[in-house]
């Protein structure tokens, strides 16, 4: 059997991570792949200690890798300028491409697997969305059984990772964030990663696969954990919730609702036990019911596992000779294209924190607001005023409210004279059907 030459583009963590799995576990990976893989190519500005390059072709200028005569072109550089002229000429070169880049594939896909297609070549992103995760394999193959009603994911490690020391340790946002950094999971520019810009790219990709929703994050409401204060994380505790940085995906009558939002869950539920920089993704299923997919987010060794499974695949089909493999690991949606609603129209549950004079007749207004806008509140807890403070937190938690009624009820709050502030509001996945 012939083998299947590869260049792995981009040398840093993820990069090295790949070369180091495909020599470490060489026999393994070539049993299973039914041919020698073989990285012929190496396109990197610079060398990487922990690289033995020996023997192999090594491009300074990584657009000099698809003039080579390697069957696959692996994107691991990041960035969305040469990474997709890279992809772009390799697939026109006939070359299979395999991507951990989620901006890429988030930003671009459409057009790429456009050219994919157009060119018969496999265009591979397992490695983009929760790193050592197969989650898109899972809902492309062992899924597509199921009209897929909810997915929900915490998707963004260093976000996990902040929300969890801030919650156990009481450590500062900044010091974990720094820390995030210098274990290498945060993004180059880590606003991508507390914005929830990260958590966009990956699930715009993951549903656009499931809803055949654009490949875009132009239409997802996206809120980060930079506002989050550690007294609500307290107070949704007292009501048995955690808050998680979630990213959701929500089958509605007509459309679906894409969102990324730092989100009360039961503490019972199990994907409020996932912590640390750990990732995992609940889908659930008509036919299956409800899942939970856990694992390694990102990292060296998670995400090469994910980029060496997506080579594996592009052999296999190599091997058996379909020769015009583009369609399955391209874009087989799983459901028909569904539009997005606006965030005016989605639905959820809240957690609200008001604070308010500690008079008689508040807690009577704030409710009789609430009522004339057809929000029940579901559970409410009032603190005694501090020595000193004539304002008192009231937190309360509301049944699942369309956003614009949410909204013009807590306009209405607001305005109230004994009312001090904005409304902190949260919302509240119950993840339970
Ligand atoms: N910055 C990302 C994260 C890396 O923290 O999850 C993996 O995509």
């Amino acid at each position: 059997m012939k083998p299947l030459k590869i260049a792995i583009c981009g040398l840093g963590t993820v990069g090295a991570g790949t070369f180091h799995l495909l020599r470490k576990n060489r026999d393994l990976v070539n049993r299973r792949a039914g041919c020698n893989l073989e990285i012929s190519c190496v396109g990197a500005r610079r060398d990487n200690p922990d690289c033995d390059l020996e023997g192999i072709r090594v491009e300074r200028d990584v657009m000099a890798v698809v003039d080579s005569d390697v069957d696959v072109v692996v994107e691991l550089m990041g960035g969305t300028t040469t990474a997709r002229e890279l992809v772009l000429a390799a697939m026109a070169k006939g070359k299979h491409v395999v991507t951990a880049n989620k901006a890429l594939i988030a930003e671009h896909g459409d057009e790429l697997m456009a050219v994919a297609r157009l060119n018969k070549v496999h265009l591979a992103f397992e490695a983009a969305v929760a790193g050592g995760i197969p989650i898109i394999s899972a809902l492309r193959d062992g899924l597509a059984a199921n009209n897929i009603e909810w997915l929900a994911g915490i998707i963004n490690g260093t976000g996990n990772f902040i929300l969890t020391e801030m919650r156990d340790k009481g450590r500062a946002f900044a010091d974990v964030l720094a820390e995030a950094q210098s274990l290498g999971y945060a993004e180059a520019d880590p606003t991508f990663d507390i914005e929830g810009i990260d958590a966009a790219h990956k699930l715009a990709i993951l549903a656009s696969l499931v809803f055949n929703t654009p490949l875009s994050i132009e239409a997802i409401y996206i809120e980060g954990i930079t506002g989050l204060q550690t007294v609500d994380i307290t107070h949704a505790e007292q009501f048995g919730y955690r808050i998680k940085h979630l990213a959701v995906a929500r089958r509605r009558g007509t459309g679906v609702e894409l969102r990324v939002h730092p989100t009360l869950i039961p503490e019972s539920a199990l994907i409020a036990e996932v912590d640390g920089v750990m990732n995992a993704i609940a889908v659930q299923g008509d036919a299956v019911g409800p899942t939970l997919f856990y694992g390694a987010g990102a990292g060296a060794g998670p995400t090469a596992s994910a980029v060496v499974a997506d080579i594996i695949a592009i052999a296999r089909d190599n091997s058996v000779g379909s020769g015009s493999a583009s369609a399955t690991l391209v874009d087989d949606a799983l459901q028909a294209a569904q539009a997005v609603l606006p965030p005016e129209d989605m639905e959820t549950a809240r957690y609200l924190r008001i604070s308010a004079l500690d008079r008689p007749g508040v807690l009577s207004a704030v409710a009789q607001i609430m009522s004339n806008h057809g929000i029940s509140i579901e559970a409410i807890i009032q603190k005694e005023p501090h020595p000193g403070e004539n304002h008192v937190p009231l937190i309360m938690l509301t049944n699942s409210t369309r956003e614009r009624t949410l909204l013009s009820a807590l306009r209405e709050i607001e305005a109230l004279s004994s009312v001090e502030g904005p409304v902190v509001h949260i919302r509240v996945e119950h993840l339970d059907g």
